[in-house]
């Protein structure tokens, strides 16, 4: 079972969508997945999904729920662990140490874990429980910086950096491109996500951009990255009419 932490060291760049995406995207993909949601001080990651739950991690965590009942079915079919809007949640070291113990009784091919945002003790505690990391930036330097510190920390606490995604790029020429970010950050981008309104539209409708709109680009960049979590070759094409602006807007 692999155990993935999307991390960014900065909040609102992307972690819970990337999360959400990826869940549906590695199902579609036909793996066994489940997505966490790690982040207990902001849990969202159900709203992506659409739903309010009675039992969360936070029940689970404190003994009163076994973790069965805190896991719910997507229609899609990604299972998900919900977080708590209880006000009293309290997390340090210990509560993902925890987790990382309730975690052991479960079966699948992948467990992503949605994680707070910032570079504090809650948002480093919550890459205990998993083995690789995901580091999610948006092509700006504030961000960029925050994410390599957050790249740090992941590898001073022996994870393993997978790479890195780039969410909410526009192409302008002030941003910082894919090839300058791998060069300075010193990991690989995985995929570039652009600013997307389908994302937007897609998180009022609380349903992941991959499901609400398959054909758009960011859902082909969310599939990009689950093919390479995979390890399956990405050859898919864009849409005829996608090729045929980018073929116009060449000549
Ligand atoms: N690629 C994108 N294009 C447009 N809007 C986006 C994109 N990615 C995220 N957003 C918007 O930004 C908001 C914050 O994203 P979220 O995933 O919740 O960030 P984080 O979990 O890092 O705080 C989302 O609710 C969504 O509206
Ligand atoms: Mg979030």
């Amino acid at each position: 079972m692999r155990i993935i932490a999307v991390t960014a060291g900065k909040g609102g760049v992307g972690k819970t969508t990337l999360t959400a995406n990826l869940g549906v995207a590695l199902c579609q993909l036909g793996f066994r997945v489940c997505v966490i949601d790690a982040n207990f001080t902001a849990p969202d990651l159900a709203i992506h999904f659409g739903f309010s739950p009675e039992t969360t991690i936070w029940e689970v965590l404190k003994g009163k729920e076994g973790l069965d009942n805190a896991l719910y079915e997507h229609a899609c079919g990604v299972h998900i662990i919900p977080g708590s809007q209880d006000m009293e949640v309290a997390t340090n070291r210990e509560t993902y140490k925890r987790l990382k113990r309730k975690m052991r009784k479960l079966k699948y091919d992948f467990v992503i874990l949605d994680t707070p945002p910032g570079l504090g003790e809650d948002a480093r505690a919550a890459l205990i429980p998993a083995k690789e990391v995901l580091v999610v930036a948006t092509p700006e330097w504030t961000s960029l910086a925050n994410a390599y510190r957050a790249m740090l920390f992941a590898q001073q606490m022996n994870k393993q950096v997978l790479g890195m995604v780039l969410n909410r790029a526009s192409a302008h020429e002030l941003e910082p491109n894919p090839m300058m970010v791998e060069h300075v950050i010193g990991t690989q981008v995985l995929a570039t996500i652009p600013e997307d309104i389908h994302v937007r539209k897609s998180v009022s409708l609380q349903n992941p951009v991959c499901l609400a709109y398959p054909n758009s680009e960011s859902a082909r960049q969310f599939r990009k990255v689950a093919h390479y979590l995979g390890g399956l070759p990405w050859h898919e094409k864009l849409p005829w009419w996608q090729r045929l602006f980018t073929f116009v807007g060449k000549v």
